[in-house]
């Protein structure tokens, strides 16, 4: 390599690196505020909580054995699914993991815990009430079956030592925790940059409505495996094709910053909408 082609590399290189931590920077400010929204919301401090466990909350009479079950799942699925979109940071860091290990080690039980308990309370709305749709459902306990394994797998391999699969197994865990939020903002910006194509009017659905079922969790866990895989590998991309993947990961930063602003602060964003409020007084 000539000294004008390794310094593009490292143009290059260091592009790739400055999208990466763009992508980092706003799921650090924007999940946890996803999670200020679900505790918000949840304990009724906003204009209107969620409909999914409402019989509960406002003290309806629930006669149905399967309603008790769907609206404490529910409960539970809110209150850990707070804890699995605002610790991570917490696990994600090497300083922590490596001095701190007593700290990596117990929120790392709190966590794999609440990633069983939050699909088991999913899972039982499912099974007892299910979800806006049969095919949401379908796909939900599929996610919820993966992210139960994720949780379960990078448990069972900390305690066995087996610290790559380890790994392994908590990288696919949290690309299904993002997923719990990619949905909100792919739908956003979908309907917002196409006009919403392919989405059914009312409560019909469309084509995308069925596609956004597996495309808020199955591409995560592509991405995933292609990390696990290239953890230790040391990438050599032709320069076009590495051009490409800049403009293509720049291009996905942009759609992804667009859509967290949309979605957590506009007032018509579907966090927005209740955060706004209580900021507003
Ligand atoms: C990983 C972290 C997760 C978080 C933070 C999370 C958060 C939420 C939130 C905020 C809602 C209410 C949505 C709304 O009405 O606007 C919800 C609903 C729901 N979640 Fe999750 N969730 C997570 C994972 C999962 C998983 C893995 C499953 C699969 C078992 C699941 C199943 C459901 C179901 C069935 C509903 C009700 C949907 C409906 O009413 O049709 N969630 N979740």
């Amino acid at each position: 390599m000539n000294t004008r082609s390794a310094r593009l590399d490292t143009i290059e290189n260091r592009l790739l690196r400055r999208i990466g931590g763009a992508f980092r920077l706003i799921a650090l400010v924007g999940l946890p505020t996803f999670g200020a929204y679900i505790v918000l919301r949840a304990a009724g401090t906003t204009p209107r909580n969620f409909d999914q466990w409402h019989a509960l909350v406002a003290g309806l009479a629930i006669p149905r054995a399967g309603d008790w079950i769907a609206n404490l799942g529910i409960g539970l699925h809110f209150a850990m699914g707070t804890v699995l979109v605002s610790a991570w940071p917490i696990l994600l860091s090497s300083r922590i993991r490596s001095r701190h290990r007593a700290v990596h080690r117990w929120t790392g039980r709190v966590y794999v815990s609440a990633g069983v308990l939050a699909g088991a309370g999913g899972m039982s709305f499912i099974l007892t009430h299910g979800a806006y749709t049969p095919a949401a459902s379908v796909a939900f306990t599929i996610w919820g079956a993966v992210m139960m394994l994720s949780a379960a797998m990078a448990f069972v391999h900390a305690r066995a030592k087996r610290f790559d699969r380890h790994r392994a197994w908590a990288i696919r865990l949290f690309a299904m925790v993002l997923g719990s939020w990619v949905f909100d903002l792919e739908i956003r910006a979908w309907k917002d940059l196409t006009g919403g194509v392919g989405m059914g009017a009312g409560s019909s659905s469309g084509p995308f409505d069925y596609a956004i079922l597996y495309l808020f969790f199955v591409p995560n866990l592509l991405v995933a495996e292609y990390f696990i895989r290239n953890l230790h590998t040391r990438i050599a991309l032709p320069r076009l094709l590495k051009w490409s993947v800049i403009a293509a990961s720049a291009l996905a930063c942009a759609v992804f910053a667009y859509a967290v602003v949309a979605v957590t602060a506009t007032p018509a964003g579907k966090y927005g909408k209740h955060l706004l409020q209580i900021a507003g007084g």
